[in-house]
């Protein structure tokens, strides 16, 4: 038994902005962040926020599925950007869209945040304790971007992606792989709300995202290589075997470095970062749904997605589509 996804959906900010806008606001040029990224441009939220951009990405992945609100079990979402510390976003997104009849809540393990919450509604399928689920992932990072800091605010964007993933008993989820090294938790970071109360002032506060872009670069191309092969040995698969590898679109560079070592065709690996950025935990759901409204995803196609993030964490998941 295993999970299938039956139906994809994304949702970005109206508003786009180019590199020659950051370019006026910090000291940096197009040509660098082209090169050094592969990002040409980023969507950032004008009043959407992070629940109402996964509801837009879940309806449209319920209707691209053929399914009713109603009829959705778990609805996860994955975030590290919420509206808000409660309710949590999956509970605003249910009551937008009318799942009432799921259970719904976050889960954050950054970047990596889809693709966990994939294994968790594989678990939760898997124990016979739901049928199905909805899960999304979506981020509004312009909130914890320091627009004033050029290492870190050319990279992210705002936007989510989302799946409805259903109990099957061929294909579907073939094999993945999770992890957590909480000890470099500082590689990459961002704080929530200050400690403020009558017994105790907290006066230096990190406010926003600080990150070692050298380290989690070094992290990433050591350490999603090793993620999909160890997630292939468990499908019982090689490397030749996959279509498609779904990665997480932090940096084309990081990309080109994986499939390097995985001794794969960049052509085997879709890109959108040039238009998105780095979106986060919507960074693989929105890809996935880009191919699928492309009529790039044919039935029985083997898919390999992975991600990594801050924790630091990272993960592999083999599919058959
Ligand atoms: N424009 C121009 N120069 C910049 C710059 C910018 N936006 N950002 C940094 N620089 C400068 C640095 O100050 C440094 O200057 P120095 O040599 O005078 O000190 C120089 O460019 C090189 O910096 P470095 O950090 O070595 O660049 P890099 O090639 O590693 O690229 C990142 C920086 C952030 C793009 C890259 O490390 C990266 O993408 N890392 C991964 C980050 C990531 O994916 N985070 C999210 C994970 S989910």
């Amino acid at each position: 038994m295993s999970i299938k996804i039956l139906g994809t959906g994304s949702a970005l900010p109206v508003r786009r902005v180019m590199n020659e806008e950051i370019v006026r606001m910090v000291d940096t040029s197009d040509e660098w962040i082209r090169e050094r990224t592969g990002i040409g441009g980023r969507h950032v939220s004008v009043g959407e926020t992070a629940a109402s951009l996964a509801a837009d990405a879940c309806s449209r992945a319920l209707e691209d599925a053929g399914k009713t609100a109603e009829e959705v079990e778990l609805l996860l979402v994955a975030t590290c950007s919420p509206d808000e510390v409660a309710p949590c976003t999956a509970c605003r997104v249910q009551d937008r869209i009318g799942a009432g009849n799921a259970v719904a809540f976050d889960l954050n393990a950054a970047c990596a945040g889809f693709l966990f919450a994939l294994h968790t509604a594989w678990a939760y399928v898997e124990a016979g304790i739901y049928r199905n689920a909805l899960i999304a992932g979506s981020e509004v990072l312009s909130k914890v971007v320091d627009w004033e800091d050029r290492g870190t605010c050319i990279l992210f964007g705002d936007g989510a992606g989302a799946a409805y993933v259903e109990k099957c008993v061929e294909g579907g989820v073939l094999g993945f792989v999770q992890h957590a090294d909480g000890s470099r938790g500082s590689v990459l970071s961002c704080g929530s709300r200050r400690l403020d109360n009558p017994w105790f002032g907290q006066r230096d506060f990190q406010k926003y995202l600080q990150m070692d872009g050298r380290e989690v670069f070094a992290f990433a191309v050591r350490q999603v290589p090793l993620n999909v092969e160890a997630a292939l040995e468990k499908a019982g698969l090689g490397v030749a075997d996959v279509d498609l590898f779904v990665l997480h679109q932090a940096n084309r560079r990081i990309i080109e470095g994986i499939a390097k070592r995985l001794g794969a065709d960049m052509d085997r690996f879709p890109v959108n970062l040039d238009r998105v950025g780095n979106t986060s935990s919507a960074a693989i759901p929105l890809l996935l749904d880009e191919l699928n409204r492309q009529g790039r995803l044919r039935r029985g196609m083997k898919l390999v997605l992975s991600g990594f993030g801050a924790g630091l964490t990272c993960g592999a998941c083999v599919l058959e589509w």
